[in-house]
């Protein structure tokens, strides 16, 4: 498996991925990065699968845990706990500076998980990735250093009214400094972007688009490919927000034709303050820095600095090495399994909550009723999001009721929140039969 490729990577030094990683970032060589086939997936049945996850085997309140809170963040396999492991015990050390053996290991491991996420994603090069703590520093990083440098007053930033408060509030900062505006898709009655409207909000002065694949509400998947089409038609660069889809589907970069892409290593797997930006290379390099700091210099005066090339210009300080090397320890788990297939497991979590849910009295679902990612949000008239959460909690079933950041998009429903359930490839169908069990008891309860 390729954690065991880079786990032998960094236990031999001397070895040619080392060589050629100190020499790509030492700037010596800097290689397109083609990539190579992913070793297809592992058949394994999905009980076997869970058992990976030591989490899930624990009892919440004396029931045993349905963890139902996937899209906030996933449970990790030992995989992950391993990789981490073995970096803490055995190669801990700053990457890119120290000319020792452990520097060096540090440095090959982070590097080649560039490489990985790369891959992960079907990005061209490895200097298209940026590591970040997540969705929403990618976020800012692309509103503060392209957006800064590049918007003028008048200009129009175009969203949509699905965004997580993370795809909003980075660009209302950017809206108040350069005088930009923003405008936003409707989302129609059924959870969909009303893409019938798109080339009235689609004008001369759109200069970016930025959009979410998957809802983290609605469970709505966007149509990407085709956004990206029209906004490039009309000369505006775009944002995927990938919270919700790199970890569930498989995503290629390059067939959706995006510029920037972004994701939270936490979501599919990973450890937190773990994620990646990945831009294609033509727009990283036209933009400026946006933390200042080490690694990301070439010559520091008193008075001014000169700037490495991406990903290092964006990557100031030390930077989440074991984060990183976690990151790509989940990309090769999922790959292993094969995202396609969690994607269809996912989705028919869904598709069976979706139906038996409509068997509760008084309770209302956001959301396409099919195409749909595997997460299911729902409001009861007969109480309270947090109370039924509340509820469910008391029975070992772990929902989210809230407004799940999205307060815009909750108000366009005219609800203040929802409870969601958000299922992953661990979950089984029985555990969305007694979350159905516990919802009834709830309903006797509070109706
Ligand atoms: C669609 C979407 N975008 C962005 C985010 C923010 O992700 P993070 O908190 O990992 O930066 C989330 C998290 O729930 C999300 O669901």
């Amino acid at each position: 498996m390729r954690q065991a490729v880079v786990i032998e990577a960094v236990r031999t030094p001397i070895g040619r991925a080392h060589a050629e990683t100190m020499a790509r970032w030492q700037g010596a060589h800097v290689s397109t990065f083609t990539a190579e086939s992913i070793a297809p997936p592992i058949a394994r049945d999905w009980p076997e699968i869970r058992g990976d996850f030591p989490v899930l085997d624990q009892a919440v309140n004396g029931q045993p845990l349905i963890y139902f809170d996937n899209a906030a963040t996933s449970q990790k396999p030992r995989a992950v706990i391993e990789a981490l492991r073995h970096y803490y015990e055995r190669d801990n050390a700053n990457v890119h500076r120290g000319l020792h053996e452990l520097s060096s290991r540090a440095t090959a491991a982070y590097e080649l998980a560039r490489e990985r996420v790369a891959r992960f994603i079907g990005a061209a090069n490895a200097d298209e990735i940026v590591f970040t703590r997540g969705t929403t520093e990618g976020i800012n990083l692309v509103a503060q250093s392209w957006g800064g440098h590049f918007l003028r007053a008048g200009d129009v930033v175009l969203l949509t009214e699905m965004e997580h408060h993370s795809n909003l509030v980075p660009w209302q900062l950017l809206a108040g400094r350069t005088g930009a505006r923003l405008r936003f898709v409707p989302v129609r009655d059924d959870g969909q972007l009303d893409l019938a409207r798109l080339s009235d909000f689609l004008t001369p002065e759109v200069k970016l688009f930025a959009f979410t694949h998957i809802s983290n509400s609605l469970g709505t998947i966007n149509p990407v490919m085709e956004l990206c089409r029209a906004a490039h038609a009309a000369g505006a660069v775009t944002l995927v927000d990938g919270a919700q889809s790199a970890g569930h589907l498989p995503v290629n970069v390059q067939e959706i034709g995006c510029d920037f892409y972004v994701f939270s290593g936490h979501k599919m797997c990973g450890p937190t303050g773990s994620g990646a930006l990945y831009g294609r290379a033509e727009l990283l390099n036209a933009m400026p820095p946006w933390h200042g700091g080490g690694e990301m210099i070439v010559t520091v005066s008193l008075e001014r600095s000169t700037f490495k090339t991406p990903p290092q210009r964006f990557e100031a300080g030390t930077p989440n090495i074991a984060g990183a090397i976690g990151l790509a320890a989940a990309c090769d788990y999922l790959d292993a399994i094969g995202r396609d297939r969690i994607f269809a497991h996912d989705v028919a979590l869904a598709q069976q909550a979706l139906e038996r849910l409509a068997e509760i009295p008084g309770l209302r679902i956001l959301g396409p009723r099919e195409e749909r990612g595997g997460l299911v949000g729902f409001v009861a008239d007969w109480a309270h999001p947090h109370d039924l959460t509340t509820f469910a909690n008391e029975s070992g079933l772990a929902l989210r009721g809230g407004h799940h950041c999205n307060q815009p998009l909750m108000r366009r429903f005219g609800v203040t929140g929802t409870s969601r359930a958000s299922f992953y490839f661990y979950n089984t169908p029985d555990e969305v039969d007694r979350m159905i069990e516990i919802i009834t008891a709830a309903h006797r309860f509070f109706a």
